[in-house]
């Protein structure tokens, strides 16, 4: 009998990039993929140890897949991505009915493991980290659409000291470009017109010789490829060239570009290779060589150590450079880190929660002017297809990573993947409203 496989993802993007890869493997071995965990011989928790929140909701999921354990006695229950890599055998402990833990570098292996679980009836558990390993060759089963994902590095050499990633991904490595080019061809093949390169730190991609703005040349070269987009970059590996790769007709006019604190001192104590100063001139040279580039960022509310002042100086930061949007964060402290072991978590839970929510309530009304801005402006969009929740309208995406919706009129409204010109109308805080010119 076919066995069914259920992946439920928690995380960033790489992870949903991974879970397409686990996806992949297992069809490769044989196994059919299903939406729900009801219908699964396998459940995967492709899982996220970046914050203590992310964690707890994985643990609540567990909790609740109790029950299906105990309802598919033959089930393998596996845990999957940066949380079993971070905890490896303790997660069998807390939750004994589990039967795999598998960290990232071990994915390649998932078939064999399924069936050695099966024979063992005992829990296993494979964490080995590679400094090797960069998942070629796996299939790739990708989700289908438009926009499609690559993951050309891997691991982070960087030592944030909050930051947990390089204890559960490893080290930094990149795919090798022909293999990331063969793989991006073949995505436009299968009709992919977006292609969103992925790395922990994606833009100190080197690999022989080749550097992460070459690539990006290379690829703006892809004939039917649209547009690149990627995730996450590092703020000082902008120099002049990768600056005016920035420009390159396919590549978006959006750049997310953590900034975690507007404090010199915080920014040090975070082990951030930059000052603010420095991060200021970046986004000017940005600015200055593609003039509307969008800008949105990553920020740390609470780190160990920060005073009001601090803080005032990281709301100063996003009154100056006016991100379009941000992913705010309370700093959780992360065992093992340089920050766990040195720096004190000694902000109050309550003083992080007023300063996350005073960010918060600042960026929402710079988004807000920040998408004002864009009425009466014209955008060339992306088209993603009907809206889902309003059939009756078109949702399409910006190069400038804004989500734009229009109504679906007209005898031949645009199809998936075209790209179509479009006044800006009317705008929220997180959205635009266009009226189709061409
Ligand atoms: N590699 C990416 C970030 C990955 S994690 C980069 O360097 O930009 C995504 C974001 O989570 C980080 O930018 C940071 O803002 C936040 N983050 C990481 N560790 C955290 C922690 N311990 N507490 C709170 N936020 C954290
Ligand atoms: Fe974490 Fe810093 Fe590496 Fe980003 S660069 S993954 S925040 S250690
Ligand atoms: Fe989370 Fe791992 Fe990504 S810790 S943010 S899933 S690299």
């Amino acid at each position: 009998m076919i066995k069914r496989a259920y992946i439920e993802t928690y995380g960033c993007q790489m992870n949903e990039a991974d879970s397409e890869l686990l996806s992949g493997l297992l069809q490769q071995a044989g196994y059919e993929m299903t939406g729900q965990d009801a219908d699964a011989d396998v459940v995967i928790l492709n899982t996220c140890a970046i914050r203590e929140r992310a964690e707890e909701r994985i643990y609540g999921r567990l909790g609740w897949l109790k029950t299906w354990k105990a309802e598919h006695p033959d089930g393998i229950l596996v845990v999957a991505g940066c949380m079993a890599q971070r905890l490896k055998g303790e997660l069998t402990q807390k939750t004994p009915y589990l039967d795999l833990v598998l960290g990232p570098d071990s994915y390649r292996q998932l078939p064999e493991l399924l069936t050695s679980v099966l024979s063992k009836r005992h829990p296993v558990v494979e964490t080995c980290l590679s400094k090797t390993e960069l998942y070629e060759g796996l299939p790739v089963d990708h989700k289908p659409g438009i926009s499609g994902w690559i993951s050309i590095q891997r691991g982070c050499n960087k030592f944030c000291s909050y930051c947990i990633v390089p204890y559960v991904r490893g080290r930094e490595r990149s795919v090798k470009p022909q293999e990331i080019l063969s793989q991006a061809q073949r995505m436009v093949e299968q009709g992919f017109k977006e292609i969103t390169l992925l790395g922990q730190t994606v833009s100190s991609y080197c690999c022989d010789g080749v550097r992460f703005s070459d690539l990006l040349y290379q690829l703006n070269e892809l004939p039917g490829l649209l547009r690149i987009r990627f995730m996450s970059p590092y703020p000082t590996d902008f120099d002049e060239s990768l600056c005016k790769a920035m420009a390159l007709p396919k590549v978006a006019r959006h750049l997310h570009l953590p900034l975690q604190s507007g404090s010199d001192r915080m920014l040090k104590a975070m082990n951030r290779q930059y000052t603010y100063g420095e991060y200021r001139e970046i986004v000017d040279r940005l600015r200055a060589s593609v003039p509307d580039l969008a800008l949105t960022t990553d920020v740390i509310a609470g780190f160990s150590g920060e005073t009001d002042e601090d803080f005032e100086q990281t709301l100063q930061a996003l009154r100056e450079i006016r991100f379009e949007s941000a992913f705010m964060f309370r700093y959780s402290e992360r065992d093992g880190t340089v920050a766990s072991r040195k720096m004190p978590d000694d902000v109050p839970d309550a003083v992080k929660g007023e300063r996350l929510e005073r960010m918060i309530a600042l960026q929402e009304a710079i988004s807000k002017e920040q998408f004002e801005k864009m009425v009466g402006r014209t955008l060339e969009v992306l088209v993603d297809g009907e809206s889902r929740r309003d059939p009756g309208q078109i949702i399409g995406r910006s190069s400038c990573f804004k989500t734009v919706l229009f109504e679906n009129a007209g005898e031949n409204p645009p199809k998936q993947g075209a790209l179509v010109q479009a006044r800006i109308v009317k705008a929220t805080s997180h959205t635009l409203f266009g009226e189709l010119i061409s």
